[in-house]
């Protein structure tokens, strides 16, 4: 079966080499860390995946088609280490943009964003918008956003970092069910919550990947 994500030969050098030759596959149904000490290269590894950034040399491929150009949402999402919501938009409306964009009814988006909070703890806080509510409540919110669309493949950049152990357990399930209805997860986190439960684990040592066994 073609891998959803392939990334092959990729190196990448700002002022020092920070990814060297680094190669990986992920498939539909998989959930894979990626862990590394702070600064060996993880969100410089997802930007690349993601479109956001090109190799120096090496090449990413979706579904077995090279990516120059960051894939559409409903392919590849992500949840950027900063988050990224909007603060104009209800954390509701944050959840559900991706789904509107696609085209979906507004009143089908609202109510499977409000599912997502509420699965996730903060389903009495979705009218409220991004600047009243904790660091944590947006790091789930910036989560459900980025399954809310069902995409092929979702690139999460510690999206554990600010939660307690009850919710990154709710923040677990979530991302197992995910992949689960057949999309592919890449997770770059610190968090053995979450590596202790994924399918496999990878790690950047010195700008190379390994798979730990
Ligand atoms: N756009 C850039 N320009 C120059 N250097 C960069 C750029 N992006 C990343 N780097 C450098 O690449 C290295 C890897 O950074 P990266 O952000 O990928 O680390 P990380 O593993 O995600 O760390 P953390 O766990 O702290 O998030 C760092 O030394 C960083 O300074
Ligand atoms: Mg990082």
């Amino acid at each position: 079966m073609t891998p959803v994500l392939s990334v092959s030969g990729v190196s990448r050098r700002f002022s020092t080499d920070v990814l060297k030759d680094v190669g990986l596959e992920l498939s539909a149904g998989e959930l894979v860390t990626l862990v590394g000490r702070s600064g060996s290269g993880k969100s410089a590894l997802l930007a690349l995946l993601a479109g956001f950034d090109q190799p120096d040399v090496g090449e990413v491929q979706i579904a077995g088609v090279p990516t120059e150009t960051p894939p559409p949402w409903s392919t590849m999402a992500v949840l950027p280490q900063s988050f990224g919501l909007l603060d104009e938009l209800t954390l509701e409306e944050n959840v559900a943009a991706p789904m509107l964009f696609g085209g979906g009814p507004v009143a089908d988006a609202l109510a499977r964003a409000g599912q997502l909070l509420a699965r996730l703890g903060i389903g009495e806080l979705k009218r409220r918008y991004p600047t009243e509510v904790s660091t944590g409540q947006r790091q789930r919110v910036a989560l459900a956003r980025a399954v809310a669309g069902r995409p092929k493949v979702l690139l999460a950049d510690e999206p554990t970092a600010h939660l307690d152990h009850a919710t990154v357990d709710l923040a677990v399930r979530l991302l197992l069910d995910f992949v689960g209805e057949g999309s592919a997860c890449l997770v770059a986190t610190h968090d053995p919550r979450l590596t202790a439960r994924a399918h496999r684990r990878l790690r950047l040592v010195d700008g190379q990947l390994f798979e730990d066994q």
